[in-house]
């Protein structure tokens, strides 16, 4: 990355008042690359982000029950290189180490999962509750609360117990939704005394279209056409349910929040002045984040989605819409049911309109939607295929959540960027730069008025990325996966990070210009810190071992 910092401190000066100025936070302008020096409003939460399966490993221990992912990543072939969350990076059995290492980003709040088959092994709450697993969130929840980290819960981070997945179906089953709120409300009787924000859901777009649509996430299954809007339907009526039940028997002692962390790339028109590709754009946001969102604050889907995939379900000869429909006491039970809303934002496309004619395509989410996502290559893309780090869309995307659902609070859950497992290189100048870039974007939107209380980076530690294994790693520590303590390293971006955590922000371009350099400066010793440990678990991999004077084989 090339050092902004060309110009003598005068002429920075000038520079940066006459970028805010010019700019004046229309996020209309695309005044794109102008970065603003400034700090959040007081009280704002900085965080980071982990996930049960992600991150707990300890899948078979102290009478945890399985999850569809436990047994989807035991199928040979579903995962990069067959690997599994069985150990991941042992956070079941690292409580302590890794609250330190929040402490030493000064993290105010902590965002993690509670795996549902940890709790109640078959999902079903009359079955067994599993208090050993009750008492490893208790002993999370109090560390976290000893060192001043807010606890930040999700109920469902994709970790379904395969019982419920077996006998009905998983989210195919409207069953899902009494399910899903006892196991809700076992969070709220058993640790909603110390937990004040709970998100019910994240990511059901994920779910539904991965888990039900295209099978490359657990469950595996394939239902093309109906299978991410049956589950997402399910989602949306647990959802409301879990967030009727806290504001009916818990919020009056507990006091707490109910929302949703919901994810969504910004889409682009190609051609801002085609109109055709002005209303695609405005699809894909409807169809990925609006199909979510609308329901819960306004009642119903979005009427886009609700023409387009009607018209072309009876295109197809199906009697009725293949997106299910709620009725009118549905839709006024869920209109509302959000306290705050989470929103999980990686990256950007170009779109533009293209017609997937309906008797051809025999109907799936993708088509449905009438369009092409495009990318543009000068776009960085430094890990995960998908994740191009295209910052303006953040404004984007925060601006229109603003406008179109009444201003709601918003706290970032995940935002970050991942590079690919051969890189063994802990001074991620590109991971800073993406953090730079996209928080200020955040930053901005604040300055357009977009409510936002929080931001959680993506992750505190590298970890299993799903069908991805551990190929991609986002995590601000780097973990050892082939050290079976799973020892973990700073990247140079926990400097950085923990840089605009106690400066609240961006004071000024040689400040941060220098937490950058420092940052990257220091990461050279964690780099040879791990490069030695390499060297010496490879040392003593090749050391024969001696025993009563007899060699043994290694394997
Ligand atoms: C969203 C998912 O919620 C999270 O689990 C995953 O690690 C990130 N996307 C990055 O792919």
């Amino acid at each position: 990355m090339l050092p902004r910092c060309a110009f003598s401190v005068c002429h920075v000066f000038v520079l940066v008042l006459c970028l805010s100025s010019a700019e004046d936070f229309d996020w209309t302008k695309n005044g794109h690359s102008s970065f603003h020096y400034g700090t959040f409003p007081a009280g704002f939460s900085w965080g980071a982000g982990s996930s049960a399966y992600q991150t707990e490993g300890a899948w078979d221990k102290d009478g945890k029950g399985l999850s569809i992912w436990d047994v989807f990543s035991h199928k040979k072939g579903k995962i990069q290189r067959n690997d599994t969350g069985d150990s991941s990076c042992e956070g079941y059995h690292k409580i302590k180490d890794d609250v330190s290492l929040m402490k030493e980003l000064k993290l105010n709040h902590y965002r993690f999962s509670i795996s549902w088959p940890r709790l109640i092994p078959t999902g079903i709450k009359s079955d067994h509750i599993n208090e050993k697993g009750i008492q490893y969130y208790d002993e999370l929840i109090n560390h976290l609360l000893e060192s001043k980290i807010t606890p930040v819960v999700t109920l469902y981070h994709w970790d379904l117990p395969q019982v419920l997945q077996e006998k009905y179906g998983g989210w195919q089953n409207i069953s899902m939704v009494n399910h899903f709120n006892e196991f809700a409300s076992l969070c709220f009787e058993r640790f909603g005394n110390r937990v004040k924000y709970w998100m019910t859901f994240n990511n059901p777009w994920s779910v539904a279209v991965e888990g039900y649509e295209t099978g490359e996430h657990a469950p595996g299954l394939r239902l093309k056409g109906t299978g991410a809007y049956r589950a997402a339907h399910h989602i949306i009526k647990a959802h409301a349910k879990v967030w009727h039940t806290y504001d009916t028997q818990w919020r009056g002692k507990q006091k707490g929040l109910v929302g949703i962390s919901l994810s969504g790339d910004w889409g682009e028109p190609v051609d801002i002045s085609n109109q055709k590709d002005i209303e695609a754009a405005e699809r894909y946001v409807q169809f990925f984040l609006g199909w979510f969102a609308t329901p819960i604050f306004h009642g119903d889907y979005p009427q886009v989605m609700k023409d387009f995939v009607g018209r072309k379900s009876v295109q197809q000869g199906h009697g009725t819409s293949r997106l299910p429909s709620f009725s009118p006491q549905e839709k006024s039970y869920i209109k509302g049911t959000c306290d705050f809303l989470g929103i999980g934002h990686f990256t950007t496309r170009y779109i533009t309109q293209k017609n997937h004619p309906s008797a051809r395509s025999g109907g799936s989410y993708f088509t449905d939607r009438d369009l092409a996502e495009l990318v543009d290559p000068r776009w960085p893309d430094p890990g995960s295929e998908w994740l191009y780090s295209v910052p303006w869309g953040f404004r984007r995307l925060l601006n229109f959540v603003k406008s179109q659902y009444g201003n709601p609070m918003i706290y970032v859950t995940e935002n970050g960027v991942s590079e690919k497992m051969l890189c063994t290189e802990l001074c991620d100048d590109w991971r800073i730069q993406y953090f730079k870039d996209y928080i200020n974007e955040m930053l901005k939107a604040i300055k357009d008025g977009v409510n936002v209380k929080g931001y959680t980076a993506w992750s505190l530690l590298d970890k299993f990325e799903w069908d991805e294994g551990y190929s991609e790693r986002f995590g601000l520590y780097y973990v050892d996966f082939r050290n079976k303590n799973k020892p973990r390293y700073p990247k140079a971006s926990v400097q950085f990070y923990k840089r605009v955590i106690s400066s609240n922000g961006f004071p000024n371009q040689r400040e941060v210009e220098n937490w950058r350099r420092k940052a990257v400066e220091t990461c050279s010793s964690s780099n040879q810190l791990l490069a030695a440990a390499r060297r010496k678990s490879k040392e003593h991999a090749e050391m024969p071992k001696r025993n009563s004077g007899v060699l043994l084989p290694i394997f």
